[in-house]
């Protein structure tokens, strides 16, 4: 893929607690890998192209979807992320992907390279530059592909579980879930929009609280808001298992004529 001089990488360490617990929030999901990986293979089209994922994490889409494009182009700003995808790439001898560092505001590729370019899980971090970011993901896909961006919609078990301890971050999801396609047709762009559900399954209530208390949920809540997520958690219980439900909203994006 051709480049420009990639800008300095932004020193952002790995927040090793959060990554250690999103390992355990990939094995909890079980409908993420029989449903969200091939949802969004298919609205992204990935089949034999080339492909940008933007803020690609530890690899999680990586892997699978090495086996589906033609190639792979990984960005993420994270040193820790960089290491580890380094090291796959070399371990699995993934020959079709390669791996960049740069900030999504700024990425280091020419206008258009990109058949298809995925953004999974990210810009709900990233708030204050979202805008920002999704017109550099258009900038760097050709004329009429698909951009495609996923995030929580606010809908199912998860949000409700947040709700308990951060509502005003539940109901930033819900506004920027309407907001978000609304701006995208401002720019003249058309969207399509897929809902996914997805499943996550904890061995035991105990479990859950211990993985959420280290991901989604603020470590530094009140016995009372702790009390209430595990009566949340110990409601969802079936048949010995820990069951939490979540919305995955796919958004693709394609520039019109
Ligand atoms: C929750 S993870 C999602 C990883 C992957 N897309 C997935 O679905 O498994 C978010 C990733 O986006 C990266 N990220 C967030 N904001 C970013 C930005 N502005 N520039 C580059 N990377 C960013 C983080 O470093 C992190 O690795």
């Amino acid at each position: 893929m051709p480049s420009r001089p990639a800008p300095k990488p932004v020193e952002k360490g790995k927040d090793s607690v959060y990554w250690d617990y999103w390992e355990e929030m990939v094995k909890a999901s079980i409908w993420r890998e029989s449903k969200e990986l091939p949802a969004i293979a298919a609205v992204a089209e990935i089949q034999g192209k080339h492909v940008i994922d933007a803020g690609c994490g530890p690899g999680r889409l990586i892997l699978p979807f090495s086996k589906i494009a033609k190639t792979i182009t990984a960005v993420d700003e994270s040193d820790w992320v960089i290491k580890v995808v380094s090291k796959m790439i070399r371990e699995k001898r993934l020959n079709n992907v390669q791996i960049a560092q740069a900030p999504l505001v700024g990425l280091p590729f020419d206008d258009g390279v990109s058949d298809s370019t995925y953004c999974m899980w990210v810009i709900h971090h990233d708030k204050s530059r979202w805008d920002k970011i999704v017109k550099e993901l258009v900038r760097v896909t050709r004329d009429g592909s698909p951009i495609t961006v996923g995030f929580s919609s606010g809908e199912g078990d998860l949000p409700r579980l947040e709700e308990v301890c951060k509502p005003a971050h539940v109901q930033k999801c819900k506004e920027f879930d309407v907001a978000f396609p609304k701006w995208c047709k401002e720019q003249e762009w058309s969207v399509e929009i897929t809902k996914v559900p997805l499943l996550f399954e904890f061995k035991s209530p105990e479990w859950a609280f211990e993985v959420f208390s280290n991901t989604f949920v603020r470590r530094d809540i009140t016995n009372e808001q702790k009390s209430q997520l595990m009566q949340f958690l110990k409601q969802h219980v079936k048949n010995g298992k820990c069951v939490i439900t979540q919305e995955l909203r796919l958004y693709v994006i394609r520039e019109t004529e």
